[in-house]
């Protein structure tokens, strides 16, 4: 399936490949209409009410929001194969039923293929006991609609991912920007292939051999520009028994342990 795979790695750990990027077009019309609800309506499926994992909303301005501070001008909608596909709203439906397990399949085979091509085949084993995924759907608004209150010097502060792998199944839009280990910053123009990059999950089960990618998101030019990504995070599930040498707990503590560096 990946015999013609070429993968570019490049400073800091971000990876190239070269996979025509899925279209988002079922994911991207599920987002829009889950974020054209009523807030009260969108209130039902936020990360507190959902209860599981990163699942659920999460908008600009909120406090406590698990995958993003209240400066970040985004709003976010997490989907998981952990959560039962019932509990996620109406509008996702037709993407989780459709397209989201078939997806899931081929990023499993992609970071397989990936470990190996690292030097961790041995991870293989522990990836098939233990590792679940959700996809963040991130959807920017335009900015003076976004910025009225707040003006943050990034769109998405810069962070490290919860996840082993962050993989962009759709590509990538301008102005996603990443750190090389000499501090310096690289904002990438729009890729129309799949790209990846490790997470803090990653750097936890190399112990340290790789380092989570240190990325975030800056402000465009054009004010007017909205922007949408999709992440997909491969990420321990929630009762995983993990024994590290860096960390030993369930899934969900590992949870905890990572959104506690923040
Ligand atoms: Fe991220």
């Amino acid at each position: 399936m990946f015999k013609d795979l070429k993968l570019k790695i490049r400073d800091g750990g971000f990876i190239s490949t070269n996979i025509p990027a899925y279209t988002d077009g079922v994911l991207r019309t599920a987002l829009r209409r889950f974020l054209a609800l009523p807030s009260l309506e969108q209130q039902q499926y936020s990360q507190k009410e959902l209860s599981i994992a990163f699942d659920g909303y999460s908008y600009i301005g909120q406090k406590d929001s698990l995958n993003q501070y209240d400066k970040d001008l985004l709003h976010s909608f997490v989907l998981s194969n952990i959560s039962r596909e019932e509990s996620f709203p109406q509008a996702f439906q037709k993407y989780l039923k459709q397209e989201f397990l078939e997806q899931l399949v081929f990023i499993r085979k992609l970071e397989k293929e990936v470990l190996k091509t690292l030097g961790f085949p041995e991870s293989r084993v522990f990836y098939e006991e233990h590792i679940k995924h959700m996809v963040s759907c991130n959807f920017y608004p335009e900015l003076d609609v976004a910025t009225q209150k707040i003006m943050p010097a990034d769109r998405l502060s810069f962070h490290t991912d919860v996840s082993l792998f962050s993989v962009f199944l759709f590509g990538l839009e301008s102005g996603f920007v990443h750190e090389k280990p000499t501090g310096e910053k690289v904002v990438l123009d729009t890729i129309d292939e799949m790209v990846l990059f490790p997470g803090y999950f990653m750097e936890l089960l190399t112990k340290g051999k790789i380092r989570a990618l240190k990325h975030g998101v800056v402000l465009p030019e054009n004010r007017t520009e909205e922007r949408f990504s999709f992440a997909f995070f491969s990420i321990p599930k929630p009762d995983a028994i993990l024994e590290l040498s860096s960390f030993k707990g369930s899934g969900s503590e590992y949870y905890q342990h990572y959104l506690n560096q923040f």
